[in-house]
């Protein structure tokens, strides 16, 4: 049975800011180009120092590392062939614990990406499955024999492109992979495959990580007859994956089942998180079952409400209604604008009507992350308004997993977002000190305007925001535990609603527009309210309830 979050409601993973780090990009320390681990160690103090009035860091309280086991990197991390290993391209063990213990003394909690789903096709399971039909492991995979015309066992395909079924010589049969055919999928029927998988988790337990963020979880399950996924009549979307209705190859009742045998793992330890990335059709209404339902599944579930969202507030705000009114009694929000699957939010909005002003939005959304009621994960870059390098050239790519479909369409590469972190304006925006190595990916070519150096001398800084809205959420109840409540009923060019307990009420207005007028649908205090953070208004200051908003407004007030 889950734990009563209702008798423990300041928990970690509730109240913290999660940060989500790409390794691959974030700081290159022994200068080859590509991120790792003791670079992360590097700028720990810049995301958080252990100080809560620093004048450098950005406060927050756990960091979300993409994968980091030992990889080939077809999918950059995401194809793991030895989990018990630190790919060598990150570092070693030891500058695992280095970076566990180093973050541990800042109060940072360390959440680990696991990615079992599928495994690399060069994990040792999967050359030993793939190596005849009668080995130990022969089972640890799906696979199928070819239909009687030889050809793929059933319409199943994969999310990257074509079918999901590989031919293998040696055992003559195919193999299922709902991602890329280098990333077989785990057959979680074998008993001594998922024996293998839950003793690797408690390996990483051990050592002392706080949580994992589950790749993929809503994907376990396979049917057992591998029975044809119906397709969708009349559905013409580009990716044929969408096209079918997945009953049979994801999202089965029996996926809660394993999501729980996890969770009674993570429960035997203290103070875990285990948050999954809910990979389904009907997203919102779906992922809030994934919590189960006596809160015994994932903490946190990942749904992409603001990732699929236009920016426009009616919208917005329509989506946090839903998952108010949705979320299980005793379970707890979360909430994202970027990952690095995705273009960045300043990109994804930039083209939408009321964009006329790209630092508004960036202040805007990132006011309605931190204050709406459920945990925020940022994503690296996010904090300086960095955003997609929409100009990589072909030739540097690094995002191979995704494949051509049917159609001959290539799924844009999510490489733009991943582009190395803009630290200064020196050379490789400081993420590489390497002269004659070539970062990973192309550095934005607006580092020398959009970097952390310069942004923490300016008091005006989309960084500089970021820093207060945490510092608020730290310092107001209200922020962190209170309940949300809208003010307005109806579309306007504005958001306003509170976050309010007993003994607290924040009021949070969001200006989209040049409109001014500050409707509220309801009787609200005319009294003074204290500025926490705001674009316009000075800090600190006691003023009375505005009756109108200045442009593009985003103000933080507390009663
Ligand atoms: C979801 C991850 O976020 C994505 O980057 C990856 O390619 C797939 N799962 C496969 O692991």
């Amino acid at each position: 049975m889950g734990q009563d979050l209702k008798s423990n409601a300041e928990q970690w993973w509730q109240t913290g800011v999660i940060y989500q780090i790409y390794p691959l990009t974030f700081v290159d320390a022994n200068g080859d180009g590509v991120g790792d681990l003791q670079g992360i160690i590097k700028k720990l103090d810049y995301l958080n120092d252990g100080n809560p009035n620093s004048e450098t860091s950005l406060g927050i309280d756990a960091i979300w590392l993409s994968p980091i086991n030992q990889s080939p990197m077809i999918d950059n991390g995401y194809d793991v062939s030895d989990y018990y290993d630190i790919s060598d391209t990150f570092g070693t063990l030891e500058d695992f614990e280095i970076l566990l213990e180093e973050s541990h003394k800042r109060g940072i909690k360390v959440i680990l990406d696991l990615v079992i789903n599928h495994t690399s096709n060069q994990h040792s399971w999967f050359v030993e499955s793939s190596s005849s039909q009668d080995n130990p492991k022969s089972d640890w995979y799906h696979w199928q024999d070819p239909a009687p015309d030889g050809g793929v066992p059933n319409n199943w395909l994969s999310y990257f492109g074509g079918t999901g079924w590989t031919f293998n010589e040696a055992r003559k049969q195919y193999y299922f992979h709902t991602f890329n055919k280098n990333q077989p999928d785990i057959n979680w029927h074998n008993t001594e495959a998922k024996t293998a998988i839950f003793q690797m988790i408690r390996f990483w337990l051990d050592k002392g990580v706080d949580g994992f963020r589950l790749d993929a979880s809503s994907v376990y399950s396979k049917d057992k007859y591998y029975r044809y996924n119906p397709v969708k009549f009349g559905a013409t979307d580009k990716n044929n994956y969408h096209n079918q209705h997945h009953l049979y190859d994801k999202n089965l009742p029996e996926n809660h089942q394993l999501i729980q045998e996890i969770r009674n793992i993570i429960d035997e330890y203290e103070d875990r998180v285990l948050i999954g990335e809910t990979f389904i059709d009907n997203r919102l209404y779906d992922s809030t079952i994934f919590y189960g339902i006596n809160n015994d599944e994932l903490h946190l579930a990942f749904t992409f409400e603001f990732p699929l969202s236009p920016w426009y507030p009616g919208y917005l705000q329509r989506e946090i209604d839903k998952k108010e009114l949705i979320t299980p009694k005793g379970a707890w929000p979360t909430y994202f604008l970027d990952n690095h699957d995705i273009p960045r939010h300043l990109s994804r909005w930039i083209e939408c009507s009321l964009c006329t002003n790209p630092l508004g939005i960036a202040q805007a959304a990132a006011a309605i992350l931190l204050t709406v009621r459920g945990t925020p994960v940022l994503y690296y870059g996010q904090e300086i308004g960095m955003v997609d390098n929409e100009d990589i050239p072909p030739e540097k790519i690094q995002d191979k997993a995704i494949v051509k479909s049917e159609t001959g369409e290539l799924p844009p590469p999510r490489d733009g977002a991943r582009t190395p972190m803009q630290w200064n304006d020196s050379i490789n925006a400081g993420f590489s000190f390497g002269k004659d190595v070539e970062p990973w990916l192309p550095v934005h070519q607006n580092y020398p305007e959009v970097n952390v150096e310069r942004e923490l001398k300016e008091p005006d800084s989309i960084l500089n925001f970021y820093r207060q809205l945490i510092k608020a959420r730290k310092n107001n109840e209200a922020l962190r535990i209170g309940n949300w409540r809208t003010l307005i009923h109806y579309p306007y060019e504005h958001l306003a609603y509170v976050r309010e307990t007993k003994a607290e009420r924040v009021l949070i207005l969001i200006n989209f527009s040049y409109e001014k007028d500050l409707t509220i649908d309801e009787h609200i205090s005319k009294d003074n309210w204290q500025v926490l953070v705001s674009n316009v208004r000075e800090t600190d200051k006691i003023i009375n309830l505005p009756a109108s908003l200045e442009a593009f407004e985003v103000s933080v007030l507390r009663k």
